[in-house]
């Protein structure tokens, strides 16, 4: 009975600070789905804030400080408390939780147990007044036998919780501390003579086609199993059974075969899948052949419930990965819910499921005292490993177990290796912190730079005998903060060149910001770090997602579908072929519908044909199953430069066909009747979360932003040197610079028309000793009314840097204005696309300033980046939060001649030098004209051609 390791709940302050695994629990075991009765016991419970706070209703599971008691505290690597352990701060939030309940019967039947599956902080939990232990390990599964103390009736269950422990110290992981009974709690009949734990062993053989199974049970009653789809009704457990032919398991194929395993009192359903995952010649293998990983890291984050996702909203992230061409998933960094895998295992994604072990903030005191290394640690920290690979090994879709994230080194480490292996030999073992790899299967680490990525998968890294026959991953790359993530394709093309390289996971999935009701224009109030008056916290750090909080996507996602594509494509134009790459693992192409004639062309095979490639082609690849685009290719051919007969001559009034000139600035100020404002050269960019980070290949440098700063790029100070007339041409020349420094832009403008249209041919001149590459060289331009859409024929939908943009392809389109400007939590420089021709069309005028309907303003060239926001540069460098920006009430436009990368500084490489933009001189041909247009465009107010953002 469990009342032997009874503790009086005054120690409960004390028992804090211990550095052991939680008490009173059952050993770990596979999360089951079992035919005994159960109990949910999810719902409302009453909470309160102690010592003295009163009982309010509190819904589990959910995060206490997502219902009101307390704050969320964002912080990365920083400890949010004095680094002292194993003791928790005093000033340390406390809670008493409760609930009663009526015992189901069918549960009460049996002995039974009572199952948390994940609570983060430190509990104490009692149930009828019996303390039953605690629990520790946030993320993990704990067990009570609750046999004998469950009663008929009426019964009340206690659960005391403390925000920090010893604990906290292995939980540091880079999100929200945010305690509470966030994931189920359930009440299990666990029948005598019933199975209390499974482990299922299933393999492949890719030479004969054959599949081996062996099922472990642990129970104290007669077993069979059975496999009813390979006709198997009577299995003999714990050993081996071999079969001729079985369909195999891959993210591609999950083809799976239930198991039954049966005793008089209980059956247990589980979904075999035969597939084999080891090492050959350094090159990560699965069922015979090479395996390439196009993964994500995934965190549970929902922006109202926190860590608490429902099943659904799993499935749906989880399809839309694969729509995107994803096809894995790293569990950063601790086991999800234990129903996620079930839908990998179904829908196919390869999975490396994590330990909940992070000690990261020993770093920042040069890892003194960290529990990695520290035998006081050695039994939490096994306690921990244990129950993930326990809880979660029966799940063909996990590949790979994952040591935790960085936690240091040490000998704790290295015996959780040791002891994974043992426990399980089928599947690699994971760490990224440890460089020595000497208790790993993988190489692996994050946000290694193409270059030094380039050099491991060419072998040209000196590395030890051992490492060098591990192959390579990377669990993190390509942070995807903000606008970006920059440079994926040279990633990708490394993968695909050396095998010793299996691919990586991204970073991240989902964006953490915290969603706070709407502001009175409609805008969601997005928060991260900081937000919550914390006063140690990593600010926007949290917001580094594909895709939004809410799952909707940024616009990255339809480039890491491009560079992920299961099939190459590759079109010559002066050969007029296509060649076509199969990069699926083994999968042929007979499952792709394609707008072409489509050979057969097995896994890893390469096949070139003819194609007629005579004006724009677009080939789609989609999968028949899924319906979903798989892959494309384009042709573009070489388009013109838009001619503008140059028929007008400028007048000495400074007029030239519809544009007039401002004698003082020589900048034009109309257009027809639209007004232009503040046209000028500009070189800067409101910087992203990128420029605002340190390149890992140049970390002694300042940031890309912090060196636009210094050299105040934003603010270039212009003085007009001449205006002449040559010809039909307007030639105005200018010189821009920043104060303090004698280097600046010489900058000439020369403008023709044909008496409707406005020709600008600028040429932007560095002059002097920049002490910095540009962010951009273009112009800007104000229309004093807001957007309302944009349509384009161009690059889109999405937008593109030159080292973003993978997904846009060439065609027409249309974008309302916060579609177009690409807003994100955290504003910054967003949203270019290069177009051909693009007409911005403004929202009518309100009524006391009549102008023209359906006013706006086209602009031609080819392939000119252009972007279109309702705010200043200045203004959206200035703002923290999206929902803080103004509302609409003009239009800003910039035109590039060129324009710098973006890369992943944020976290990760810098611009790539191919992408970077060093002063040198730049040109710009580029049309502005009135759209002709008969209808106004939207008759109603600025709102209703508003869209949210995407
Ligand atoms: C890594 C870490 C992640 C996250 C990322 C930056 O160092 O493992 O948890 O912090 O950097 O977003």
């Amino acid at each position: 009975m469990i009342k032997k390791d009874y503790v009086p709940v005054t120690s409960f302050r004390t028992e804090l600070a211990s550095p052991q695994p939680g008490r009173g629990g059952l050993p770990a075991r596979a999360h089951l789905r079992s035919d005994a009765p159960r109990q949910p016991l999810d719902g409302a419970w009453q909470v309160r804030r102690r010592p003295d706070g009163g009982w309010s209703e509190i819904r589990v599971p959910g995060h206490l400080p997502l219902q009101g008691h307390g704050t969320p505290i964002y912080a990365n690597v920083q400890f949010p408390f004095p680094v002292d352990p194993p003791f928790p701060p005093d000033d340390n939030p406390e809670f008493d939780h409760r609930l009663e309940f009526e015992a189901d019967p069918a549960v009460l039947a049996h002995p039974s147990a009572l199952r948390f599956e994940g609570v983060d902080g430190a509990a104490t939990v009692r149930l009828n007044d019996v303390e039953l232990g605690t629990l520790r390990g946030s993320r993990l599964t704990t067990e009570f036998d609750t046999t004998g103390v469950l009663r008929d009736g009426v019964n009340v269950l206690q659960v005391r919780l403390a925000q920090w422990s010893a604990h906290s110290y292995l939980e540091d992981q880079d999100m929200w501390w945010m305690p509470g009974i966030f994931r189920s709690v359930t009440l299990l009949a666990r029948p005598a003579g019933g199975i209390r734990d499974v482990f299922v062993h299933a393999s492949y053989d890719h030479r004969d086609g054959s599949g081996t199974l062996r099922v472990d049970v642990d129970s104290d009653a007669a077993v069979t199993v059975s496999v009813p789809a390979l006709g198997r009704e009577d299995l003999s457990a714990g050993e081996s059974h071999h079969f001729r032919s079985v369909d195999p398991w891959t993210a591609e194929t999950p083809s799976l075969y239930a198991v039954r395993v049966h005793t008089q009192q209980e059956t247990v359903t589980l979904r075999a899948g035969f597939r084999t995952v080891h090492v050959d010649d350094a090159t990560l293998m699965l069922n015979g052949r090479p395996l390439l990983l196009r993964g994500v890291n995934r965190h549970e984050h929902d922006p109202l419930h926190g860590r608490t996702v429902d099943l659904a909203t799993a499935r749906a992230e989880l399809e839309l990965m694969k729509r995107h061409n994803i096809n894995a998933v790293r569990t950063s960094h601790y086991p999800p819910q234990a129903d996620f895998l079930d839908l990998t295992d179904e829908l196919g994604l390869y999975v490396m499921v994590e330990n909940d072990l992070e000690t990261h903030g020993f770093e920042l005191n040069d890892w003194r005292g960290n529990p990695s290394d520290d035998p006081l640690w050695h039994d939490a920290i096994l306690d921990r490993m244990r129950r993930t690979v326990e809880r979660d090994k029966n799940h063909p879709s996990v590949l790979f177990w994952s040591l935790g994230n960085e936690a240091g080194t040490g000998a704790n480490l290295d015996a959780i290796a040791q002891w994974t292996k043992r426990r399980d030999p089928s599947r690699p073992v994971h760490y990224e912190g440890d460089r020595r790899s000497r208790h790993v299967d993988v190489y692996s680490r994050m946000y290694a730079t193409t270059a030094e990525v380039e050099r491991i998968g060419a072998g040209t890294e000196p590395e030890d005998e051992h490492r060098r026959e591990l192959p390579f991953l990377l669990c993190e790359y390509a942070h995807a903060m903000g606008n970006g993530p920059g440079g994926l394709s040279e990633y990708q093309e490394l993968f695909h060149r050396y095998p010793r390289l299996a691919g990586g996971f991204i970073w991240e999935w989902v964006e953490h910001a915290l969603h706070a009701g709407t502001t009175a224009e409609g805008r969601t109030v997005q928060l991260y770090g900081g937000d919550f008056g914390e006063r140690v916290h990593d600010g926007s750090f949290v917001i580094d997602g594909l895709v939004h909080a809410d799952r909707t996507p940024g616009p990255g996602l339809a480039d890491v579908a491009r560079v992920f594509a299961p099939v190459g494509l590759t079109i010559d134009a002066e050969r007029s072929t296509v060649t076509i790459v199969n990069r699926y693992h083994s999968l042929d192409l007979t499952h792709l519908d394609a707008d072409f004639p489509l050979p057969p062309v097995a896994p890893g095979d390469t096949v070139t044909v003819p194609l007629e490639v005579s004006s724009l082609v677009t080939l789609s690849l989609r999968d028949r199953r899924q319906g979903h685009e798989v892959a494309w290719a384009q042709h573009v051919p070489p388009r013109p430069a838009p001619a503008v007969e140059a028929t007008a001559v400028p007048s000495g009034d400074l007029r030239l066909g519809p544009a007039v000139f401002d004698a003082r600035t020589g900048m034009p100020v109309r257009l027809g009747d639209l007004g232009l404002h503040d046209v000028a050269v500009s070189l800067w960019r409101a910087p992203t979360e990128n420029d605002r980070g340190q390149g890992w290949e140049e970390r002694d440098l300042p940031s890309m932003a912090d060196r636009w700063a210094a050299a105040r790029l934003g603010d270039l100070r212009t003085r007009l040197i001449g205006i002449t007339a040559d010809g039909p041409a307007l030639v105005v020349r200018t010189r821009s610079g920043p104060p303090v420094i004698d280097a600046g832009v010489d900058v000439t403008w020369r403008w023709t028309s044909d008496g409707d249209a406005l020709a600008l041919d600028l040429t932007i001149e560095p002059y002097g000793r920049w002490p910095c590459e540009w962010a951009r060289a273009g112009i800007d331009l104000r229309l004093d009314r807001p957007t309302a859409r944009v349509t384009w024929t161009g690059w889109g939908p999405g937008p593109q840097y030159p080292d973003t943009g993978q997904g846009a392809r060439y065609g027409t389109f249309t974008a309302g204005r916060d579609t177009y400007a690409v807003r994100t939590v955290r504003p910054q420089e967003h949203g270019a696309r290069r177009v051909d021709d693009a007409t911005i069309d403004l929202a009518p005028a309100p009524e006391n300033r009549p102008e023209r309907a359906g006013a706006g303003l086209r602009v031609r060239g080819v392939d000119v980046p252009l972007t279109v926001r309702p705010w200043s540069r200045e203004t959206v460098a200035a703002t923290a939060h999206d929902h803080e920006l103004p509302a609409a009430a003009s239009t800003w436009i910039s035109l590039d001649a060129a324009a710098s990368g973006v890369g992943t500084a944020s976290c990760g490489q810098g611009v790539l030098p191919p992408y970077r933009l060093a002063p040198s001189t730049r040109r710009l041909r580029v049309v502005l004209q009135q759209p002709i247009r008969e209808e106004p465009v939207a008759t109603s107010s600025y709102q209703s051609v508003s869209e949210p953002s995407p």
